[in-house]
């Protein structure tokens, strides 16, 4: 249970899912927010690779709980770069892991639905794992030693993360926006490629509301729903009233195979089957989640001539 003198470090906070983590957690505990960028004030470094730092970190802060969010998110850097992504996604948490079991405090850790190979339709929490990228087995790896080696683990399994606004946003949805902003009036979106949005306010609420209930076990954290990438750039287009400012062409992942090489699912939709069991229900459809996160921030966007008025 997290109280206000409950001590908590979070590694990796300067992310997208760190933004949502701070705000939910600053005010309910003793919270201790950590990267290896300083990108905000309230952040303090830490290199979760520089195991003697970890050590030194959680002998002396003696934290009640560990959230570990650090990661290379990046997944075309990450098969570029093998060792280091295997460093940073799955020795580091395999270290954390041995070091938060030997003092008896409880884990958390954020796994992805890349760790499934994607050839069904939608995965249950329980299901066999079979990644395809290098991120993903790296952060299979990370996950695999969570829950061997730390009992007391809650890994949270997140979809397309969708979070952290025009600044900390690394992925698909400021990658559309950065586009829009640039004042591109048509866009070219797969339609080849399903997955389940993971809206990083609600996952920071399900971390809480998980932790609070002192169980242990993994946990699909994803919105409600999913759809393809193409459906998100219609969502995003829909938000801002641009759905007849811009035009949308599908296209199939090949059409990108330059600049994302690395191998993905065909479907990364997850069920949160684990946590309604626990009668949590505090994940909502993703389309609600996208309208909010659209309104949440300035995403300057331009003002655009109506398609219908453009000349060829
Ligand atoms: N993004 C997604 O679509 C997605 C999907 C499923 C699961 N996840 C998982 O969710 C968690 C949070 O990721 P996110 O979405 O918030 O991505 P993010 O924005 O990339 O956040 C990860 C943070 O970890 C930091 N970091 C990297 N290496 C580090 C190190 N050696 N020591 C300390 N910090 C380090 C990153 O710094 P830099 O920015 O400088 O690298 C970044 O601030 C990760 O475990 C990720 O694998 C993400």
């Amino acid at each position: 249970m997290i109280k206000k003198e409950t001590k908590v470090l979070v590694t990796g906070c300067g992310g997208m899912l760190g933004e949502a983590v701070y705000h939910e957690f600053k005010s309910i505990c003793q919270l201790y927010p950590t990267d290896k960028d300083i990108n905000e004030p309230w952040l303090e470094h830490l290199d979760i690779t520089d195991f003697a730092a970890i050590k030194r970190k959680i002998i002396t802060l003696k934290p009640d709980y560990v959230l570990h969010l650090a990661a290379l998110t990046d997944m075309e850097y990450c098969e570029k770069n093998p060792e280091e992504a295997f460093l940073v996604n799955a020795k580091s948490p395999e270290y954390l892991a041995k070091l938060t079991a030997e003092l008896g405090i409880p884990m958390a850790y954020i796994s992805t639905a890349g760790v499934f190979n994607g050839e069904k339709e939608e995965y249950h929490d329980d299901e066999m794992a079979s990644p395809l990228s290098v991120y993903g087995k790296s952060k299979y790896q990370g996950e695999h030693a969570v829950k061997t080696l730390n009992p007391q683990h809650f890994v949270f399994r997140a979809g397309w993360m969708v979070g952290g606004g025009p600044t900390k946003d690394k992925k698909f949805i400021n990658k559309i926006m950065k586009q829009i902003q640039a004042g591109k009036t048509e866009l070219a979106v797969i339609d080849d490629k399903l997955g389940s949005p993971s809206y990083t306010y609600d996952l920071a609420k399900i971390m809480r509301a998980v932790i609070d209930r002192e169980k242990y076990g993994v946990y699909n954290s994803v919105c409600e729903g999913g759809g393809s990438r193409y459906e998100v750039a219609e969502i995003i287009l829909q938000a801002h009233n641009l759905h007849d400012k811009i035009s949308l062409k599908k296209v199939d992942s090949s059409y990108f195979k330059q600049d994302y090489f690395a191998p993905r699912p065909r479907s990364e939709k997850l069920v949160n089957t684990n946590l309604k069991s626990l009668g949590i229900t505090i994940p909502r459809d993703w389309k609600v989640c996208l309208q909010e996160y659209m309104e949440m921030y300035d995403w300057k966007v331009p003002n655009l001539i109506d398609k219908s008025f453009q000349v060829a």
